[in-house]
């Protein structure tokens, strides 16, 4: 089976991070940071090493602003949740997932915004956020890259126009860390959320909150902290403030090494999987296939989304399905993208690559391709 499909997660893991997982399995099941004997005591300095690991990577001041979560959905509701109020004006991009879209729409309603922007025109992108922001916006969240069509949005300039006029804005980097730049203190966003299990190659069920060094977040749960037990409320603190309950410590230091993996080979991975999109974008386009990648090659990734025109692209995915090729199809949880694209009523087909696949995989995704389409 060839295995295309990285942008839902990464189906391989490296060995480091199995290892990572199997050894807190074994020997660091203790619940960190709720006891003061030396099982509790070592697993809270395995979780304390990942925080600090996890901060010098995504360029974060203090390991405190670390926050685990069990998904990037969770992290985003913190995030959004934690920062704006019922009814608050947000800001958004066309091309956002649900995990941004639902909440920002059940908190603001009908003051959700939505930035009027030009895929094609990434140097003007700045300036139509500037102009979807009012006196009363209260936030802007965005994607760093489409789990639709792979575009990788011009997050800096975004960030330095917002920044220049003040507005908070979170980040929602759950399909590009590990693959694109993030340093979350040089772009001076009030948080950066992502996945754990996609390009960080970690396991699921893990997520990141990395805050910015002065947000501070309302809380959307509440429970135990291990720290701070008499108050009624939440401690005040990062990361306590905003981790309830007991950690998922394999998850952590698996997720650890996972960023240790990106960090040695994080420049290689991203210009394969720029190299092998490209690739299957010119062959699925050579086929007669519909792709959707009209804008310009510097803003691409290792996505791709593609169309059979008039065939419903669940269809199309169960066509590769049957000759070996794992795609992902319809609306990818993300049907605020779909309209902005065009594809609402088909969806799409995408491929996406990652750190284990090959170039002989590619190619033999597009002799499928062909056969598909004869
Ligand atoms: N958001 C993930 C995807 O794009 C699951 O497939």
């Amino acid at each position: 089976m060839i295995y295309l499909d990285y942008a839902a997660t990464s189906l391989k893991k490296p060995e480091s991070v199995k290892n990572a997982v199997r050894r807190a399995t074994a020997g660091l099941s203790a619940n960190p940071g709720r006891g003061g004997h030396r099982y509790a005591l070592r697993a809270a300095e395995a979780v304390y090493e990942a925080r600090e690991r996890i901060a010098r990577y995504f360029g974060v001041a203090s390991a405190a602003q670390v926050v685990f979560t069990k998904n990037a959905t969770e992290a985003l509701n913190l995030a959004i949740k934690g920062i704006a109020r019922p009814g608050d004006e947000i800001v958004i991009s066309p091309l956002e997932h649900n995990s941004v879209y639902r909440p920002a729409r059940a908190l603001a309603g009908e003051r959700l915004r939505v930035a009027q922007i030009d895929l094609a025109r990434p140097e003007e992108m700045a300036e139509r956020f500037w102009e979807a922001v009012t006196p009363r916006t209260k936030l802007v969240v965005l994607t760093q890259q489409s789990n639709v069509n792979g575009y990788i949005m011009p997050v800096e300039a975004i960030a330095l126009a917002l920044r220049e006029r003040g507005v908070p804005f979170v980040i929602d980097a759950s399909q590009s860390a590990g693959v694109e730049p993030i340093d979350v203190e040089r772009l001076g966003a009030a948080a950066v959320c992502t996945a754990g299990h996609k390009s960080l190659y970690g396991p699921q069920g893990t997520g990141l909150l990395l805050a910015g060094a002065d947000t501070r977040f309302e809380t959307v749960m509440e429970g135990g902290s291990g720290s701070e037990s008499e108050r009624d409320e939440m401690p005040e603190e990062l990361p306590e403030r905003l981790e309830y309950g007991t950690l998922n410590v394999p998850g952590i230091v698996g997720l650890s090494a996972g960023i240790t993996f990106v960090d040695d080979f994080g420049e290689e991975i991203r210009k394969n999987e720029y190299l092998m999109a490209a690739e299957m974008a010119e062959g699925l386009a050579s086929l007669g296939y519909r792709v959707l990648a009209d804008f310009p090659p510097e803003r691409r990734s290792g996505v791709v989304s593609f169309l059979e025109e008039g065939v419903p692209s669940e269809l199309t995915a169960e066509k590769f399905e049957r000759q070996g090729v794992a795609l992902r199809a319809g609306l990818h949880c993300a049907p605020l993208a779909h309209r902005f694209l065009g594809t609402f009523e088909t969806g799409t087909a995408r491929a996406s690559v990652g750190a284990f696949t090959s170039f002989r995989e590619v190619r033999r995704f597009l002799k499928v391709a062909e056969r598909v389409k004869g």
